[in-house]
């Protein structure tokens, strides 16, 4: 039996690996993790992360062929192929700080996996990495390397997208594997092949080499990305203009060579990868003396900044240039639906914008505990991944939020509300219940574009969408 072991039971980590066991009876899957709490939790009825249809596939194949361990040596040094997928966030200091990928949890991963192997490994690297990170990799596993161990490295970026994790998993639109181009690179990218072959159609497994592996994963979530802050930049024109933003995309996105799908303008792009991504594309491409490159593609991450920083200024202006005492609704806090993932969610700028006018916010989200929205209000940028250097929370601040259970009660005496998160409830929330128990004018400021805008004015709201006429 083939067995595998993946470091790092994340977001990636704990779906990918549950979709290999589901698909492959035939190999056993250990995910290991340093954290004690995620992995109880992992191993409990109530999984650490939300993701729709994902305790399905854990409860059909964990305690079969699916494990979740402390106990990372032991898996590791058992493993015939080890994935890493710890995660790689933005350093917050030292060289490159801002921008430079911060590989610190890969290189202990990695110096632990040359440490206790006592047979040959596949390593693959699953989280999303720099360019060139292999080459690295390669040279701390084979340092020391006194047994004589063939270590094989390959590049196998994840493409999923939280909130669709499961879906993306079982059916991907490509599975990419780049290797080295050597005989012994080629069996490894053979033997991975093997794995997904189990339910990837062929034609779907890509095998580059190492280089351009690496490189695609940056640049699929370049292109992404760039496409969300060309809708945003055009939603600022046409509130300039008149024109509407959706009817822009749907006629821009019918153009078959540009495609309808990630046209959707709103009050900014949020997740742990899009800015983090870009930020360390930008920084390969200084470091690779492309500074115009480089300039290039920070401009995506600065119109995400300016689009949310509009969408604050806006709410400010149209409620008579003041929010101060006045309540507003906070509805969404994580950074898309059906995901409880707050890591750079656009929810943070908007809410410390509106606490800097001191407005008094009450903020709902059908999966975001208080505990989260608190510590990500507390925090500043780039620390989510370092608890241990949360700023204490400032107490002014948190007099001026309360966090609610339920969309009404925040709505509840509220001057204005603003959907941050599209999540489906709010769609089909009683408007006119909301509109009866608010101040008057009852604004809503539409960050999502998902409400019926002609139904919300008939009942008396004032109404603003993005990049659509008032
Ligand atoms: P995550 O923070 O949810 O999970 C990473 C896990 O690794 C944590 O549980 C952490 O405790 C563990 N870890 C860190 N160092 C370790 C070590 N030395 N030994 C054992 N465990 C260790 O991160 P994530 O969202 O799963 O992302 C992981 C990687 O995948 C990142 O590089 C990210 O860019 C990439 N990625 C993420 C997504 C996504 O949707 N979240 C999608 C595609 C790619
Ligand atoms: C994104 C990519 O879609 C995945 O392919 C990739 O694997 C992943 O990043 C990663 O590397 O982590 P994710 O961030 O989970 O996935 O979610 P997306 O659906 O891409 O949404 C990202 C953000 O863009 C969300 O805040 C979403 O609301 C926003 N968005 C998306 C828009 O504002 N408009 C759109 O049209 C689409």
């Amino acid at each position: 039996m083939v067995k595998i072991c993946c470091i790092g039971a994340g977001y990636v980590g704990g779906p990918t690996m549950a979709m290999i066991a589901l698909k492959c009876p035939d190999i056993q899957v250990v995910v290991v993790d340093i954290s004690k709490p995620r992995i109880a939790a992992w191993n409990s009825p109530d999984l650490p992360i939300y993701e729709p249809g994902l305790d399905e596939v854990v409860k059909a194949c964990r305690d079969k062929n699916l494990f979740f361990s402390t106990d990372v040596e032991k898996h590791v040094a058992e493993a015939d192929i080890v994935f890493v997928s710890v995660n790689t966030p933005t350093k917050t200091r030292g060289l490159g700080a801002g921008k430079a990928a911060d590989l610190t949890y890969w290189e202990s991963a990695a110096r632990m996996i040359a440490d206790v192997s006592k047979s040959d490994k596949i390593v693959v690297e699953k989280s999303t990495v720099p360019v060139k990170t292999a080459e690295a990799i390669e040279k701390i596993l084979t340092h020391n390397n006194d047994k004589g161990i063939n270590f094989q490295i390959l590049s196998n970026p994840e493409f999923l997208a939280e909130g669709t994790a499961i879906e993306d998993l079982a059916k991907p639109d490509r599975v990419l594997i780049g290797g080295r181009e050597t005989p012994g690179g080629r069996k490894a990218v053979e033997a991975l092949k093997a794995v997904y072959a189990h339910w990837v159609p062929e034609d779907r497994i890509l095998t580059t080499n190492l280089w351009s592996a690496e490189l695609s994963k940056l640049a699929a979530n370049a292109f992404l990305a760039q496409r969300i802050s060309s809708i945003n930049a055009m939603s600022a024109l046409c509130e300039s203009t008149g024109a509407n933003v959706s009817e822009v995309a749907y006629a821009v996105g019918k153009d078959s060579r540009i495609g309808p799908k990630f046209l959707n303008a709103s009050v900014g792009f949020g997740g742990s990868c899009f800015q983090k991504d870009i930020l360390n594309l930008v920084y390969i491409c200084e470091c690779n003396g492309l500074p115009e490159v480089a300039h290039y593609w920070k401009q995506v991450v600065q119109i995400n900044d300016y689009q949310k920083t509009r969408f604050v200024k806006r709410v400010v202006s149209s409620m008579f240039n003041t929010v101060s005492g006045k309540k507003i609704a906070i509805l969404g806090f994580a950074f898309k639906k059906d995901t409880g993932d707050t890591r750079e969610t656009p929810a943070i700028d908007v809410c410390h914008g509106l606490l800097g006018d001191k407005a008094l916010l009450s903020i709902y989200d059908p999966q975001v505990t208080e505990d989260q929205m608190k510590r990500d209000l507390a925090m500043n940028k780039f620390d989510w991944d370092h608890p241990q250097h949360l700023q204490p929370q400032s107490p002014t601040a948190f007099k001026q939020v309360s966090v609610v259970w339920d969309a009404y009660e925040a709505t509840k005496d509220a001057h204005a509300v603003c959907i941050i998160t599209e999540w489906d409830e709010f769609k089909k929330l009683d408007y006119q219940r909301i509109y009866d128990n608010m101040q008057k004018p009852a604004f809503i400021f539409d960050g999502r574009n998902v409400l019926d805008v002609e139904s919300l004015r008939k009942i008396g709201f004032v109404v603003y969408s993005i990049g659509k006429p008032l």
